[in-house]
This record gives C-alpha cells, structure tokens and sequence, in this order.
C-alpha cells in the first residue's frame, strides 16, 4: 500500500497542469461549442467526488450486509455486459481508510458517497443494524480527519431484496420504509454529516429499473415505471420530513440527473417524442418538487396514484439541489417504445461522444442550470455528478494518460463557470468519480474513475484527468459544503 501513495504523491507532485488543446468541434444546430479555456470558479466554490455504495464498497455480506436488488439482478447471467458483480468492486468497505487518505493527496474539499439501505437496515425495515452504520461512522471520521467535508446520499439505487420482495417501489408503503431508514441513519450520522441528499436519479432508477428493465430490480412497461416514479417522488418527501424533524442542524436535499432533450430531427413527429421524453427523465422530478404538481403530459397516468398529501409531500422545501448531468439526449418517435413512444435517436453528425455513446455538450449543463434558474427559483445548484467514460491506457510511469476525459472535465468546469456568470446558484461540483468501479449493467469493463482501479489486485493508479482536478482543486481555496 505504501507503494500505492508513493507513487500517487510522486505523481502529484510531478505534475502540471497538463497542456490542453482545446478539440475542435463541428457544432450542431442544438448545441453550441463548448467554451474554451480555463474553468475559473470562484473562491468558496466546493471541489469533490462522488461514489456509490453497491458500485465500490464490494464486501456484500460482512458486517450483517443483506442482498439488494442489484446483487440479484448482477448475479443473474445475462444481466451484466461483462458478467461481473459488485460482490467485491473497489473492496472499499476494506480500503476506505487508504481511499480517504487518497482523497486527501488529491485535495478533494467533498466527497459524496451513499449509504447501503441494506447495511443498515438489512431487512429493509424494522431492526437497525449498528455494525452496518458503524462503517460509515469509522469513514466519515477519516473523511473529517483529513479536512473532507462529507455527503450522504441515503439511496443509490440499492434496494433490500426483501423490500423488493414486499413489492418494492410499487408499494406505497416505501415511502414509510424510507423516511424509517433515513431516520435511523441521520441518528447515527448526524452530528458530523450536514447535506444529505436523499435519492439518486429518481427518473433514471424508474425508466431503466422499472420501464426499460434492464437495471435491477429488471421490471418493465409504462405501468410499471410510472408506479415506481411516484412512489420514489414521494420517498423523496417523506424522508426529508422525517430527517428534517430528526435535527434541524442539516442541510436537506436530492439529486436529479438533468439533461437537455433535443428532437432527433424537425419533424413534428420526433419534436413531440422530444417533449415527452423531457417530460419523463427531467419535469417529472421538477415538476412535483419545485412547483407540487406532475408534467400537465402525464398528469392524467399519475392522477390515480396520488392520495391526499402526496404532492404537499412531494412539494417540501430543499436546501440544495444535486444535479448529475453529463450530456443531452437525442430523441425520436418510436411506437414501440414503452416510454410515451420516445426513445433515442441519431445524434447530428459530427457530434463528439463518449466511449458509451453518450452525446458530450458542455454548454448542455450551461442550458440545464439556466432551466433552473428560470424556472425553478434557480435554488442552489451542486453538480453531484459529471464525468465521462473511455478506454483507458494501461499506465506509463505510474499515470494513466486520458486525455479526452481531462478535456471533459475541463469544458465542464468552464461551463461551470459560464454557468455562474450567468447567475446560476451553482455552489460546486463533484467529479463522477473518485474511483473507476462497477458500472452497473455495463459491469468493469466501462471506467470513469479520477483514478484507475485494477479490480485483479485493487491498486490505485493517478490517471492525468485526476491529477488535472487535483490540481484545479488545489488551486481554488476552500469551498463550503451545502
Ligand atoms: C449515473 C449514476 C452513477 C454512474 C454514472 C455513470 O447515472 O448515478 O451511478 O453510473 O451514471
């Protein structure tokens, strides 16, 4: 392990700012070139990373760990790209202590990671398990120990199977299950843990999870995915009432993945396609949270689940919004489809992508803040998620050279930056992530990691786009958490 920071620190401290040619870029009709040059952010702008709970933490039955959802859908074959599982992933839960002092080398201000429901509460409800909290108890003291101010996120996407086996998100009761574990969490975590964000993604986990089926717990159709959006939307409600009552010293909010949706082509056919997929990945969390009501599209689908207080619920209140994004989507009209007949299309030519397809636009998260800012009391905003995926290098003298994904980071810190000037409440931005991990159905063999992990041996290795931040983190003062 002493090898393992040798390296690293060494790394660090040959490093320079690595020299960056801006990539040209044919621009498309939708979205314009992304802004050069170097990100300036303010000085009490926060720097950090994010992580995942079932995507690091690996040690799936110690410490009293009972099966989520995402250890049955990745140990049944066929589910997982590369076969693999979370079973160990980054063993985190064993190495947390090395990752922390690594985070501490890179200079991260924030980190963001989840806790597993199923840690602490390994049937889902009722008895709590202190050895499951006691882990996160021993990594929020290293966190703070190294002058790292932590976020919990209270669900990434890791269900307890036994909740899952009561009916999961379709079972209205789990708004109760919920605000239970988040109580029991805020308990323990409280007095040193102020923001805490309560869901990750919530569209994301209902169309791929519960509508397309191919994340866990693999259900299908509109019935289904609109069953489970609500039920997480309210989720979200009762578990900020129920921590909010908890203590009043913390700073409450969720994390939304927001993207701009543009038609893949003009006809009017793909334009309306184009409206309702905006509908279902981003305004069906906006809508309910910000303003107490769902997309007027769907409103009628949603109306027989709402009961008396739901949209109240729903409606509390947050202290910060966490906003994922990493690019725009590309939609078309497709019949067969079973999200309101939308699904993806051709992106304009020449647009740049990542390694898994996805669209890059920087000035897309310009466009998704200036949404918010206009029309949703523009609260304030942390980016809890951007990053990019390619096919990294093997190492040369103990750095792995990712020249597009430091690009990336660099055109979205600009952005960022944009983004502020423009008078968007943006306060910080935390890279996706620390770690290369399991990326859910795409499994390891698709990275995002700051650093790269070798899942054979768990070594740590710098990649360049993670020394870049490192840098950039270094050179920007002292941000402040939520
Ligand atoms: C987001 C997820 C995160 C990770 C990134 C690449 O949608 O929140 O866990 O998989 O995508």
């Amino acid at each position: 392990m002493l090898r393992r920071r040798d390296l690293l620190l060494s790394a660090l401290a040959a490093a320079s700012l690595p020299a960056l040619p801006v990539t040209a870029r044919a621009q498309t009709p939708l979205t314009p070139l992304p802004p050069a040059g170097t990100p300036r952010l303010p000085p009490d702008f926060l720097w950090g990373a994010s992580t995942s709970a079932y995507q690091i933490e690996g040690a799936v039955a110690e410490g009293g760990r009972k099966p989520s959802i995402w250890d049955v859908f990745s140990h049944t074959p066929g589910r997982i790209a590369d076969g693999t599982n979370g079973d160990v992933a980054c063993d985190h839960y064993n190495r947390y202590a090395d990752d922390v002092a690594l985070m501490g080398d890179l200079g991260l201000q924030a980190y963001r990671f989840s806790i597993a429901w199923p840690r602490v509460m390994p049937d889902g409800t009722g008895a709590v398990n202190a050895a499951g909290l006691d882990f996160y108890d021993r990594l929020v003291d290293a966190l703070l120990a190294r002058g790292i101010q932590p976020m919990a996120c209270l669900y990434h996407w890791d269900l307890p199977q036994a909740l899952q086996e009561r009916g999961g998100w379709h079972n209205r009761d789990i708004a109760d299950w919920f605000a239970d574990y988040a109580r029991a969490s805020v308990r323990r975590l409280g007095d040193r843990v102020k923001p805490w964000a309560m869901l990750n993604e919530p569209s994301v986990h209902a169309i791929f999870g519960h509508g397309f089926g191919n994340h866990a717990p693999g259900l299908t159709g509109w019935d289904s995915y609109v069953k489970a959006q609500h039920h997480l939307n309210l989720a979200q409600g009762t578990g900020i009432a129920a921590v909010r009552a908890e203590r009043s010293d913390l700073k409450l909010g969720t994390v939304l993945s927001l993207q701009p949706i543009f038609p893949s082509s003009q006809d009017a056919a793909d334009i309306t396609a184009a409206a309702r997929f905006d509908a279902c990945w981003n305004t069906i969390n906006l809508d309910p949270l910000f303003h107490g009501r769902y997309p007027a599209l769907f409103a009628d689908d949603f109306a027989p689940l709402i009961k008396s207080g739901d949209m109240e619920t729903i409606h509390a209140p947050v202290d910060f919004l966490g906003v994922n994004y990493y690019g725009p989507s590309y939609i078309k009209h497709d019949p067969a489809a079973f999200l309101a007949q939308a699904s993806w299309g051709a992106v304009p030519a020449d647009t740049p992508h990542t390694l898994l397809g996805w669209p890059i636009s920087a000035q897309g998260m310009v466009d998704v803040l200036t949404r918010l800012r206009d029309d949703y009391g523009n609260p304030p905003v942390f980016i809890t998620e951007n990053g990019a995926c390619y096919e990294d290098p093997a190492p040369v003298d103990g750095v792995v050279q990712d020249p597009e994904r430091t690009e990336y980071f660099r055109a979205h810190l600009v952005a960022a930056g944009e983004a502020i000037a423009q008078g968007c409440a943006l306060k910080g931005y935390y890279a996706w992530s620390l770690l290369d991990n399991f990326e859910w159905a795409e499994g390891e063999r698709r990275r995002f990691g700051m650093v790269r992990v070798d899942f054979a041996t768990q070594q740590r290795t710098p990649k360049q786009s993670g020394l870049y931040l490192s840098q950039l983190m270094k050179a920007h003062g002292s941000g402040k958490a939520p």
